[in-house]
């Protein structure tokens, strides 16, 4: 029997690596940059399996440049990245790294909701500027977090730990959500509305979706001039789910207080893009779930996926159960 190839597109943690290295001829890209496009349908040639990242577009394209590919393992939860319609025609399974990161992402959240509600980076930069003089009785007043109403758009995995940690500044926590969750509102203290109610009554919305045609611009012009003139957005799902372009207008016009985001509708987002002059912005360069244990877990996640997609098993972390047992399995006889 050969040993399956595969090729993955950037440095994961060593770990999942060395693990990957055992049983697979294991082809990296090593650069800081994701591959080049064209780099990466010569590499996948030949390929049983690919190990992805969000920044990697995997269309039909690059699934027709190997006959044989087998599984596409993500790295990310989301999977926005994969044309899953054009992997379930070819019967490959795709994974991704569930569960792991949901923590780490809230933690994010909610980071940045305080940031900016307390105007955290603004008080560094003038901290360090000189400008300080003395304790002033208007210097840099921000919003009060506790008390307050947190909107959560989106009520899943993410979604449900943001309001956790809401619960502890004895915030009142509403959602929306396409699917209702009786049961975590009653444990988490959440209340269902409707979007539109949402936007108008909450003083922090949270994003929660995946990227989806459903989501795509979510938050639009419409929903932002719903928006309390006080209240601050925070992202940490995917950049188009906002219309970015709406929100700059939003920010700038004061119709809304702030944003705290990490994720943009174009990544990297340009260093002169208008939002970032905003002084009410807080932004990150998507870093959700970049803590060291998490970036592990979902890379040893990730290994797993490969590994076993790689063999011709059932995948456990499948984002297209549709591929069930008929799945490809040509090319290493
Ligand atoms: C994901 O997993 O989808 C995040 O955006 C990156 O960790």
């Amino acid at each position: 029997m050969v040993t399956p190839k595969v090729f993955v597109t950037r440095k994961i943690p060593q770990p999942a690596l060395d693990i990957i290295s055992r049983s697979c001829e294991m082809d990296l890209w090593t650069d800081e940059l994701p591959p080049p496009r064209e780099v990466l349908l010569q590499r996948v040639k030949g390929c049983h399996g690919i190990l992805t990242l969000l920044t990697d577009r995997i269309d039909e394209e690059v699934m027709d440049a190997s006959p044989c590919l087998r599984v596409i393992s993500n790295y990310a939860v989301g999977y926005d990245n994969i044309d899953l319609a054009a992997a379930d025609k070819r019967r490959i399974q795709v994974g991704n790294t569930p569960g792991v990161l949901t923590e780490t992402t809230a933690d994010l959240a909610f980071s940045l909701l305080l940031a900016v509600a307390r105007r955290i980076v603004e008080a560094d930069r003038y901290t360090r500027s000189g400008e300080w003089q003395t304790w002033g009785p208007t210097l840099l007043l921000g919003q009060d977090v506790h008390h307050s109403t947190l909107g959560l758009v989106g009520f899943g995995r993410i979604g449900r730990e943001v309001a956790k940690r809401a619960r502890g500044f004895d915030m009142k926590v509403q959602y929306f959500d396409t699917v209702r969750n009786e049961q975590a509102e009653t444990e988490l203290g959440a209340s269902f509305v409707d979007l539109e109610t949402l936007l108008a009554t909450s003083d922090f919305v949270s994003i929660h979706v995946p990227l989806t045609e459903a989501t795509r611009h979510l938050i639009g012009e419409r929903e932002l001039r719903l928006m309390k003139p006080t209240a601050i957005l925070v992202n940490t799902s995917r950049g188009p789910v906002v219309d970015q372009s709406a929100l700059y207008a939003s920010l700038r016009d004061g119709r809304i207080a702030g944003a705290g985001l990490d994720v943009f509708e174009h990544e990297p987002i340009a260093k002169n893009d208008p939002l970032l002059s905003l002084k009410n912005v807080v932004a990150t360069p998507h870093i959700g779930s970049a803590s060291v244990n998490t970036r592990t877990k979902m890379a040893l996640m990730a290994a797993e996926n490969l590994i076993e997609g790689v063999n011709c098993r059932p995948i456990p972390y499948k984002v297209n159960p549709e591929v069930d047992s008929d799945f490809r399995c040509c090319g290493l006889d």
